[in-house]
């Protein structure tokens, strides 16, 4: 196992009610708040007014983000910041999915930056520039991103075309709600994207050559038994409290570093081709990683790396027979879970044709192969669009 440090220092406050512990934990960074949050759904689910009347009580003066986009734009960025410097922002409070908590985050980046957060950082990754940010806590209204508990912040340029992550330990929020409830008004859609995209995350720590990782593969292959199981029960019961309960946590633990820590390598090539197909084509995240999965997985598998599979296989579907057997099967059992949970099955199904294919991977790939399973080049990865069409 590699050397690492464990470092997850968001605090939880997790179950019914939980958003009743804001108002003194915010009171800890100030008394100027940024809310920022998105379309509407915190509005009409009652989350919006419930945060204002806590607000209120404690004299906390606040700020708004309204409509960030799911696929979070860098004009929204540069407006949040703005807005923090201009009042003094003490503390950006992000309300909703991965898209307000992302973009609450790179918001905290730019605010306490005077030159381009995009540039600098999302292009050329200069870390050693970012010297001070505004605290980020969120209030989470949607399993799926892990952003609720970690570093990562992804971003869409249009003038670009380009969707990219950036991660950094001062962007892990300093206290995030997770009350299951607030994701009663989900719809399914979202919940099956949101449970792929969970399944995903696990994927890319699980799949690696190397044959390490014994303790963080089993914890991995838990999770996923947690979302195989309770996904299709939120789906059908959108109010189930212990199937949104399980899935809220599990969003969190998938991707916190809890499962990667120590290990060799992770993958992450999957997420670098669908980003690219979420700048171009506005798809949401998770159905985009539920048609490129099973094309990644049929791509990649090789003599090298059978064994990650052959795991997967026995220890997540029950499956039997020859490795090959095995390996191709639990692809296939993937996939099937991934349609039966709502999924569209292939890119033409999301009107999605071949005429971007060169950009998208050369947009994957531009600071070289992507991935560990196999470390793919932009030709790869335009084969890898091709089968998932
Ligand atoms: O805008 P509102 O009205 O809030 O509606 C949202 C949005 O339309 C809605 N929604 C959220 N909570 C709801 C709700 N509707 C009803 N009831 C609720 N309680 O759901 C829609 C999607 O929201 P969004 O925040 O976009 O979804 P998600 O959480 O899946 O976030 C996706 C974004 O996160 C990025 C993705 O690429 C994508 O841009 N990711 C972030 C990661 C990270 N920070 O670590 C990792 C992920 O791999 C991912 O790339
Ligand atoms: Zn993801």
């Amino acid at each position: 196992m590699k050397n690492f440090v464990y470092n997850i220092p968001t605090k939880i406050f997790f179950g019914k009610g939980q958003v009743k512990k804001i108002g003194p934990e915010i009171l800890k960074y100030g008394k100027k708040v940024l809310l920022v949050y998105g379309k509407g759904s915190i509005k009409s689910n009652g989350i919006y007014d419930k945060v204002i009347e806590i607000l209120k009580a404690h004299e906390i003066e606040y700020f708004e983000v309204a409509g960030v986009d799911p696929n979070p734009r860098t004009e929204t960025v540069y407006h949040g910041a703005d807005l923090c410097k201009k009042h003094g922002i003490d503390l950006i409070l992000a309300m909703g999915g991965g898209s307000t908590i992302d973009c609450s985050k790179a918001i905290a980046l730019q605010s306490k930056y005077d030159g381009d957060f995009w540039q600098d950082f999302y292009i050329d990754r200069k870390y050693k520039l970012i010297k001070d940010v505004t605290p980020v806590a969120s209030i989470l209204t949607l399993a799926a991103t892990g952003s609720e508990m970690n570093g990562s912040a992804v971003i869409s340029n249009l003038a670009t075309n380009m969707k990219m992550g950036f991660t950094h330990d001062r962007l892990k929020p300093v206290f995030s709600v997770e009350d299951p409830e607030y994701t009663y008004s989900v719809s399914k859609y979202q919940t099956c994207a949101g449970a792929i995209d969970i399944m995903s995350h696990l994927f890319e720590q699980y799949f690696s050559v190397e044959k390490d990782g014994f303790l963080q593969n089993r914890v991995i292959e838990g999770l996923m038994k947690t979302i195989i199981h309770y996904a299709p029960i939120a789906i059908e019961n959108p109010r189930d409290y212990e199937a949104r309960a399980n899935i809220m946590w599990t969003s969190s633990l998938a991707l916190n570093d809890l499962v990667d820590y120590g290990k060799e390598s992770t993958d992450w090539a999957t997420h670098q081709i669908e980003h690219q197909l979420s700048a171009v084509y506005d798809i949401t995240h998770g159905i985009g990683l539920g048609i490129i999965t099973p094309a990644w997985m049929k791509y990649v598998l090789s003599d090298e790396n059978i064994h990650r599979f052959v795991d997967y296989g026995k220890n997540i579907w029950n499956l039997s027979g020859s490795d090959r057997e095995i390996a191709e099967k639990a692809i296939e059992k993937t996939q099937e879970f991934f349609i039966s949970l709502g999924c569209p099955a292939n890119l033409r199904e999301i009107n999605i044709d071949d005429s971007n294919f060169d950009l998208m991977a050369g947009n994957a790939t531009f600071r070289g192969r992507i991935g560990s399973m196999k470390k793919l080049s932009k030709e790869d990865v335009i084969e890898i669009y091709k089968l998932a069409l």
